[in-house]
């Protein structure tokens, strides 16, 4: 398995590709990872869950053509198969799975229900995968198949403990898809897991010390960065290598 730390040769690599397939853009993050792509010029085909409007629906409004909507629960299953049966015959450069939970930082893993545990895991370590492995071959050969991690998916910077299930989730998500890694090493993909930092969204609440903008081009940079760049990437969004 090929596990590559972010070079900082002269060679610039292509841009990711022009288009997107972006998996949770209803706000925060991905709605942010759409606007930014979007104002690029790249096709961007995002999913919201349900059928109410949302923040990307306003975005697609101010970029006619340029975003297509569509829907998914990345929790369920069937919801995941209907949607490469609607995206069949299509091909995308980038497929991004941003969507992703959180639950109360307080408290220990044993204190937390199970019905707790089970919601925060499933979305975030299980279902990014069953998306990835439903959707992999909507991706180009040298394409780039991206997920929102994070650093507190760390396990070498775990010194300090705290969100102990949010922490558990993002480091099975790594150790998935490094398993994902290793049975596709060998191909040409790029494979990133992405540490956005502490951002102020809904989910990062108001005390982060990063706003969207301070994150999410560079997000953008980043993965571009990384295209050509075949095997798994671990990186934050300035590109920088975070230990496993
Ligand atoms: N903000 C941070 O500081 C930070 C730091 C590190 C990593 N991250 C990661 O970045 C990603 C986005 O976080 P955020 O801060 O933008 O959070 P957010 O504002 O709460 O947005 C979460 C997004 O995920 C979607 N989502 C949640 N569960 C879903 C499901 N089962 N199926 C489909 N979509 C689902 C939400 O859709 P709905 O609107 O339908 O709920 C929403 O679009 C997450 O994976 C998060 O773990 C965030």
């Amino acid at each position: 398995m090929t596990i590559t730390n972010l070079g900082s040769g002269t060679d610039l690599p292509p841009a990711s590709g022009k288009r997107v397939l972006l998996i949770g853009a209803s706000r925060g993050l991905g709605l942010a990872l759409a606007q930014e792509w979007a104002q690029d010029g790249r096709q961007i085909t995002a999913t919201v869950r349900g059928s109410g409007r949302t923040q990307l629906h306003d975005l697609a409004d101010t970029h006619a053509g340029g975003i297509e909507i569509d829907t998914v629960d990345i929790t369920e299953p069937e919801q995941v198969t209907a949607l490469h049966t609607r995206l069949a015959g299509r091909m995308f450069d980038l497929l991004f799975v941003n969507a992703g939970v959180a639950n109360q930082p307080e408290g220990t893993v044993a204190e937390t229900s199970t019905d707790e545990f089970n919601r925060v895991m499933v979305t975030n370590a299980l279902s990014p995968l069953r998306v990835i492995e439903a959707l992999q071959d909507l991706v180009e050969p040298t394409g780039t198949i991206g997920v929102m991690s994070s650093g507190q998916g760390s396990v070498a910077n775990n010194v300090r403990g705290g969100h102990e299930v949010y922490r558990g989730s993002k480091a099975a998500l790594n150790t998935f898809m490094r398993s994902y890694a290793a049975r596709h090493d060998g191909e040409h993909r790029t494979l990133v897991l992405m540490a956005p930092g502490w951002v102020r969204t809904d989910l990062g609440g108001s005390g982060a010390p990063l706003g969207i903008d301070d994150s999410i081009p560079n997000v953008v940079k980043t993965l571009d960065s990384l295209q050509g760049r075949p095997g798994l990437h671990y990186v934050d969004y300035l590109g920088r290598t975070v230990a496993w």
